[in-house]
């Protein structure tokens, strides 16, 4: 019997393509994450948050979806994901699940049908809009991964909108068409037994009516034509974002206990963050924001406590705390920091009243990987940056020290890190100062003490 969100101390996050590879291609795969239940079941974990496994070209490594409803070959089949709940399910294990409702992939169905012509039913599934008079982007706003956020199609002559790669064309959610192919994709995934939603890029659903310039950063970055030259109040946030949400999370209401938690960063520069906060906390009961803020505070113990109350206090009703060190996109806590202060802020992270979100990997205290120019398989932009890519915080999990590190036979699509951080290691020496034995010994804790 798997306790309800209320009750569940932990999640953790798995990057599949890095988690555990069982056909010997150097790719995780759906049927690694089942062979390593086991692992998470001894360290206490209580739920896995899964980033996306769908059907995909992989320009995002899945964020850029093909068909929502099916499972990527890379990843295995939907009877290996419906196995890995069953099995998850069996250890008392929650499964949530990555959605991706902003955008779909180029290649998806809808997509292919609107840009074959601007009188195709799909056309409005997309944001369209006419070149200015000199040709020019409608607008100045800025795509989330570099460049403009605009892409002229020469066939039918007009731009899209794309907040992330031109891969990745944005839905038009003002559509209550899409808004309601998402909540039935919601629903596929819940009718199988999904408990939740980790919902990506939320910020995007609802937009500037108008499309109206953002405005120009007054303290820009070195890069005065970047994403952060500019502050985003046209381009997300829209006058129907609480809307919207509410309609997506309201599917929660037709099952028992299941849950979204969204993606978050409070926007500075968009006014008081906690006012965001609660914007997306209260949008619905069902509904909770991630704390990431430890990404970007520094390391005062003042800072932390008020930013930590602050989202306590606005997670009141329903809402769950949800605390996180790190994801798929951050830099490794412990590269961040160091791995004394990595370690303190981890202890504090697994004690917090909520849920403790722990990155595949942090608890053994895997460092950012060393990766050269050539070996850089993101897309994002700076891309080709050894020093600022996200492929730094997804390289393969540390199980032992084989040459694959146990992750898979062949070589993996990012190298291991060299390091000796592994499972095995940690395990072997019985270090009870070790990163692992605090996880274990802390999780163990919180699954003993409901009230934490
Ligand atoms: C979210 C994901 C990130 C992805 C982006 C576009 O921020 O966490 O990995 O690239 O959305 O889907």
């Amino acid at each position: 019997m798997t306790k309800r969100w209320r009750d569940i101390g932990s999640l953790y996050q798995i990057y599949p393509r890095s988690f555990q590879d069982t056909t010997g291609d150097g790719v995780g795969d759906l049927n690694g994450i089942t062979g390593r239940l086991d692992y998470l079941s001894c360290l206490g974990i209580e739920a896995v948050w899964i980033s996306p496994f769908f059907t995909s070209p992989m320009t995002d490594f899945g964020y850029d979806v093909a068909n929502y409803r099916d499972v990527d070959p890379t990843f295995g089949t939907l009877d290996d994901f419906r196995r890995l709940l069953s099995e998850a399910h069996a250890r008392g294990i929650k499964v949530m699940i990555d959605l991706v409702p902003c955008h779909t992939s180029d290649q998806h169905p809808w997509f292919v049908e609107a840009r074959s012509s601007r009188d195709n039913p799909k056309r409005e599934y997309y944001v369209w809009k006419d070149p200015q008079e000199d040709g020019s982007e409608p607008n100045n706003w800025r795509s989330q991964s570099g460049g403009r956020a605009w892409m002229l199609d020469e066939t039918t002559g007009q731009y899209y909108l794309h907040s992330f790669l031109y891969t990745q064309p944005d839905l038009n959610w003002d559509n209550p068409a899409v808004r309601r192919e998402m909540t039935d994709i919601v629903r596929f995934w819940f009718d199988m037994g999904v408990d939740g939603m980790r919902v990506d890029a939320i910020w995007g659903i609802s937009k500037d009516p108008n499309f109206g310039d953002d405005t120009r950063n007054p303290n820009p970055p070195h890069d005065t034509e970047s994403y952060g030259a500019f502050i985003h109040d046209h381009c997300k946030y829209g006058p129907h974002f609480t809307q919207y949400l509410r309609e997506l999370a309201s599917v929660c209401d037709e099952y028992s206990d299941r849950h979204l938690v969204f993606e978050f960063y409070p926007d500075a520069q968009l006014g008081d963050i906690y006012e965001q906060y609660r914007e997306v906390i209260h949008a619905h009961p069902r509904g909770s924001a991630f704390f990431m803020e430890h990404r970007h505070m520094s390391w005062h113990a003042e800072h932390t406590r008020s930013a930590i109350l602050d989202y306590l206090h606005r997670s009141v009703g329903e809402a769950i705390p949800f605390f996180c060190l790190g994801n798929h996109d951050q830099p490794r806590v412990v590269s961040r920091l160091d791995y004394e202060r990595a370690r303190a802020l981890n202890f504090l992270n697994l004690l917090m009243p909520g849920i403790s979100v722990v990155y595949y990997g942090d608890e053994i205290g895997m460092e950012n990987g060393v990766l050269a120019a050539t070996q850089i398989r993101d897309n994002f932009s700076p891309a080709n940056s050894p020093v600022d890519s996200r492929d730094l915080e997804r390289t393969p999990m540390q199980w032992n020290s084989s040459s694959f590190a146990g992750f898979s036979t062949a070589e993996p699509w990012l190298p291991v890190h060299e390091n000796r951080s592994t499972v095995n290691v940690a395990s072997e020496t019985g270090d009870s100062r070790s990163m692992l034995a605090m996880h274990q010994n802390l999780l163990k804790l919180r699954q003993s003490m409901p009230l934490l």
